[in-house]
């Protein structure tokens, strides 16, 4: 702990060295684990012939002014969820200033001396601070990235003495940012009840005072790519997760798709939007994905993301919503819990794959 385990002070202090921690078994290495996971699967990646739906955000707000456009957004968003569980949105409607902003600052935070960041040190278990999270046992390999995160809203899931005083800049932009985010995620739920029937305002009135949150992740280069992870491979506990990727950022995020590693592309001024475990579970009985996600890192790039998860209040109780169950069918593959109980089981657990939603069977 402490020093040693701080990506960022190794990569200084020592450039070419990868710690034994840090070096991942065979069979979960970046270039293996295609083929040792999916027998039948392709040894060679094939990135190319994939890529992930981009959805135009503007359109699916239109739909007075131009329904026959409005109607054929709705219809990829549906596509994009039900075949993905991934998407890219453009024209998202938040500010340049703000999506720069938030950046800017994330950045200069990641920069500061080791001792100031470890002024908000990671607790085990809560996902708030700097640090590593999900780690739990001495013998669990580490990803190769710096980690700050925030509970953001509703204001009783923040510990404001969390929050850096430095950049000063730092707490105003994540407020407004944050702020933005949530519309966005509104509306975006809006639009993906529509997808599957459901009347618009569906998720937004059962999950009440939605929580949200906010992590950044740091990656710095790293001189074996090929035997470290960013972060390990995991789904998202959250209903909707939205994710900015750095300005001048390596390639780095890669998703699961038809058991192959897809990367996916940065597109200026897009927001990367993914399906988490709440919705895979309530809202559709399985019917839409919560897809297995990983970071990898560059040998001479370092990466930045920014990723606000956006769940159900805590006392919302998470089931498939009887219009997606038919016995027939569909039959109902999911208990009932509450949304708190989930969350405090996600936080506590390490990245694995979607091992995390066993909680829900
Ligand atoms: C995440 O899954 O939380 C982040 C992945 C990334 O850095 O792109
Ligand atoms: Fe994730």
């Amino acid at each position: 702990t402490g020093h040693i385990d701080d990506v960022q002070e190794l990569r200084k202090a020592k450039p070419t060295l990868v710690p034994e921690r840090f070096v991942r078994d065979a069979t979960e290495r970046p270039t293996l684990q295609s083929a040792n996971r999916f027998p039948t699967a392709c040894a060679v990646l094939d990135h190319d012939s994939y890529e992930v739906p981009i959805i135009d955000f503007s359109k699916l707000m239109k739909v007075d002014e131009d329904e026959g456009s409005w109607r054929a957004e709705i219809l990829k968003l549906k596509r994009a969820c039900q075949d993905w569980g991934f998407f890219q949105v453009v024209n998202h409607g938040i500010d340049l200033s703000l999506v720069e902003g938030i950046e800017e600052v994330a950045k200069e935070f990641f920069m500061l001396p080791l001792e100031e960041k470890q002024r908000y040190p990671m607790v085990a278990g809560t996902v708030q601070g700097y640090g590593q999270a999900f780690v739990f046992s001495e013998d669990q390999k580490l990803d190769w990235c710096n980690m700050f995160a925030l509970g953001v809203e509703p204001q009783f899931i923040r510990n404001p003495k969390l929050w850096p005083k430095n950049p000063p800049k730092f707490s105003g932009t994540v407020d407004d940012y944050s702020r933005e985010v949530r519309k966005l995620c509104q509306n975006l739920l809006n639009s993906i009840a529509i997808t599957l029937g459901l009347k618009e305002g569906t998720f937004n009135e059962m999950f009440g005072v939605g929580v949200q949150a906010i992590r950044m992740n740091y990656y710095p280069p790293c001189s074996r790519p090929d035997l470290v992870l960013g972060l390990s491979p995991h789904s998202d506990g959250s209903a909707l997760t939205v994710l900015q990727q750095g300005k001048g950022s390596s390639v780095g995020l890669q998703i699961l798709k038809d058991t192959k590693w897809v990367s996916v592309q940065p597109v200026p001024n897009a927001l990367v939007i993914n399906i988490g475990d709440t919705l895979e579970v309530v809202l559709t009985n399985g019917k839409y994905k919560s897809v297995e996600h990983r970071a990898l890192t560059h040998k001479e790039k370092d990466r930045l993301s920014i990723v606000t998860f956006y769940a159900p209040s805590y006392e919302v109780e998470i089931g498939p919503l009887p219009e997606m169950v038919d016995e027939i069918n569909h039959p109902c593959t999911y208990r009932r819990y509450n949304h708190g109980e989930y969350s405090k089981h996600y936080v506590t657990s390490k990245l694995q794959g979607k091992k995390t939603l066993d909680f829900a069977k």
